[in-house]
């Protein structure tokens, strides 16, 4: 009897397909994917798998990511409704009337936000390089959009006007820092290492703040051997593989993104079988929604 690592391999030979899976999948989805990675990374990823099928383990606004950047590639997501809270907070109308409002401004759309979003941008960024897209936008007026806590972290070290929009990550946003101290209190030797997304009290007073990747090669490097990681837990899977020697700690209440967790072995199973939920993006929004990914990815 085939168990379920077996049988993904089979099915993976059987339909020419790639796996790929962010950092706050579950573990089972993690230890089946062909890349693990950031949201940046996935979507260099992306643009250099030679199979027929790319099976995104993520949510949907980074599925679409893929299917933007190989069009011709059939992209699936296991589960069509595993959504994100922070990209349900921006829609293009408003961003149509933001526009009219600073006609002076561009636009910078975070990653986590849906194909006709980014359409609407004049630019992408992810949480790797959201200060460098705003420090190098032709502008010195930007709307960033539309997580207000990563804004407003960058606002502090950019020399720009940065209207932020009122957008957050209910997951990041709800870690506090009494979240942190209550663990803290029992880990005083323990690094506070955190994602942007976090809010602005926790981000402050942090030792270390950066993207799920930073935060990984983070841990990786530094001398110290405990840290409290501010971000989803899934994130402690790869922190614990590339440091296994040391201690990862999360606040209290743990933080968990329930949409990434929609994801399941039973269902990347039967997204491989019957090659569903394959993820579409109008042609029009496809367009210019590369333009505005395209113009991050090119950035020098
Ligand atoms: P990263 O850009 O760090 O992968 O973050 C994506 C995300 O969804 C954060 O909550
Ligand atoms: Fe969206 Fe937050 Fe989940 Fe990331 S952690 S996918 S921003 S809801």
């Amino acid at each position: 009897m085939e168990d379920f690592k077996e049988r993904i391999q089979r099915l993976k030979r059987e339909k020419d397909a790639f796996i790929i899976a962010h950092y706050y999948q579950r573990r089972e989805i993690q230890e089946v994917a062909d890349f693990i990675g950031d949201s940046l990374e996935l979507s260099r990823k992306c643009t250099e798998i030679p199979n027929r099928i790319i099976v995104f383990c993520g949510v949907y606004f980074m599925a679409e990511i893929a299917k933007i950047l190989a069009p011709e590639k059939k992209v699936l997501i296991p589960y069509r409704n595993a959504g994100c809270l922070l990209a349900d907070m921006a829609i293009p109308e408003e961003i149509e009337k933001a526009k009219k409002k600073h006609p002076d401004a561009k636009i910078i759309a975070y990653v986590n936000t849906y194909a006709e979003v980014k359409a609407a941008s004049d630019i992408i960024c992810t949480s790797a390089n959201a200060g460098e897209v705003i420090r190098k936008v032709d502008a010195d007026k930007v709307i960033f959009l539309p997580d207000k806590n990563l804004g407003a972290y960058h606002k502090r070290s950019v020399n720009k006007e940065v209207i932020l929009w009122n957008g957050y990550c209910p997951v990041h946003n709800r870690i506090t820092w009494d979240s942190i101290e209550r663990v803290k209190k029992r880990h005083p030797d323990a690094l506070v290492i955190v994602h942007p997304e976090c809010p602005p009290d926790v981000t402050e007073r942090a030792d270390f703040v950066g993207s799920t990747s930073q935060l990984v090669n983070f841990v990786e490097k530094s001398p110290h051997k405990k840290f409290i990681v501010g971000t989803e837990e899934g994130t402690l899977f790869k922190m614990q593989k590339v440091a296994p020697n040391k201690e990862f700690l999360l606040p209290d209440p743990v933080p968990l993104c329930d949409q990434m967790k929609m994801i399941t072995p039973s269902r990347l199973i039967t997204c491989l079988e019957e090659e569903i939920y394959e993820v579409q993006v109008p042609q029009d929004v496809a367009e210019r929604a590369k333009r505005a990914i395209e113009a991050m990815l090119s950035l020098k």
